[in-house]
């Protein structure tokens, strides 16, 4: 195939693609099981099975097991440990669901030729820069979690599956444990409240995040998108930049409430894990690929607010 012509399509016309979703029920992934509904049957596997078949990312045998009987024409992988902290003394379970199971997910697709989106993080940088981070940066993650989802980013890449790496961060929404719902629960508890200020990085609204992931799929699904050629690492967080302290202030704003905000430093805050300082993603490798743009993190935040009963 030259690189003009476009991959063939993953289904002929009147044929529904079959979507294999894993973590569906993640804050991303719940979004999902939304907005992939109208590309196709949508196969909605969590580790509580709620909406459909159980998957333990820990158990390769059940994994190899979902990918035969779902036959998937596409697999969106929503499923990662995130407790940041906790993976600071987990090291071995973060290692094996972030990066060995990603690996072998990426092998068992590679041989049946089957695409995957997965996400990765800003956390794999250690934040020392001063201007957004592009793809061709060199990672270095300060902490065990970064450290773990870079693992899984080369897995990936290395297991030869058709892949779309979306590296996203502070990811909120209006279900799921985020930082949008903590603080509009502290704002109303608290008269005042220490927020750090030296961290700084992109809010990104879960619901943007499953939409924009879904009109790539529907492209790859259509095979308008060749993954041999533009597959690969991509950036796709809320456009602008914020301070912890100032993602709180537009909260405290936007839902009229009474509360002191004090801005710290993260010295003031002590975690188990390091967090970088400055991980602001760059977002134009992703504009320029696909002709899609993330919002405005205060447009989402506006958006999402809306969802939210005050
Ligand atoms: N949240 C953020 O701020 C952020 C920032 C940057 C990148 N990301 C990335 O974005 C993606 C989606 O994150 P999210 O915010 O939606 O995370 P989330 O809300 O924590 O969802 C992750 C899901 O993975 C599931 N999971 C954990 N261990 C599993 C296992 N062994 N087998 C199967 N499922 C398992 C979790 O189930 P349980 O809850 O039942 O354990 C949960 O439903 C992840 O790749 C994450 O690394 C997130």
């Amino acid at each position: 195939m030259t690189p003009q012509q476009p991959a063939a399509p993953v289904k002929t016309s009147g044929q529904r693609p079959r979507i294999l979703l894993i973590g569906a029920n993640g804050q991303v992934g719940w979004e999902l099981r939304r907005t992939l509904a109208g590309l196709g049957e949508v196969i909605a596997a969590s580790i509580e099975g709620g909406y459909g078949p159980i998957i333990d990312l820990l158990d390769h045998g059940l994994l190899a097991r979902l990918v035969a009987e779902a036959r998937p024409d596409a697999v969106v992988n929503a499923a990662a440990y995130t407790a940041v902290d906790k993976a600071e003394t987990d090291r071995d379970v973060a290692r094996r669901i972030n990066a060995d199971a990603v690996g072998e997910l990426g092998r068992l697709l590679a041989e049946r030729g089957i695409p995957i989106i997965h996400y990765s993080t800003d956390f794999v940088f250690p934040g020392t820069g001063k201007r957004p981070y592009t793809e061709e940066d060199v990672a270095a993650p300060l902490n065990v979690y970064g450290e773990t989802k870079l693992g899984g980013e080369l897995a990936l890449l290395d297991s030869g599956a058709p892949s779309l790496i979306f590296r996203t961060s502070w990811v909120y929404g209006a279900r799921g444990a985020n930082f949008l719902l903590t603080m509009l629960r502290l704002l109303r508890e608290k008269d005042e409240l220490r927020i750090v200020d030296d961290q700084v990085g992109s809010p990104t609204w879960s619901r943007m995040l499953a939409e924009l992931t879904a009109l790539v799929l529907y492209r790859v699904l259509r095979g308008d998108l060749d993954l041999k050629q533009v597959g690969g690492l991509y950036h796709l967080t809320g456009s602008g930049e914020v301070s912890w302290f100032g993602f709180a202030q537009a909260i405290l704003e936007r839902a009229e409430l009474n509360c002191r905000l004090i801005p710290i430093p993260s010295t003031d805050y002590p975690a188990p894990a390091r967090r970088p300082a400055y991980s602001v993603l760059d977002n134009r490798k992703f504009q320029e690929t696909f002709g899609l743009h993330m919002p405005d993190w205060r447009v989402s935040l506006d958006q999402c607010l809306e969802l939210i009963p005050c």
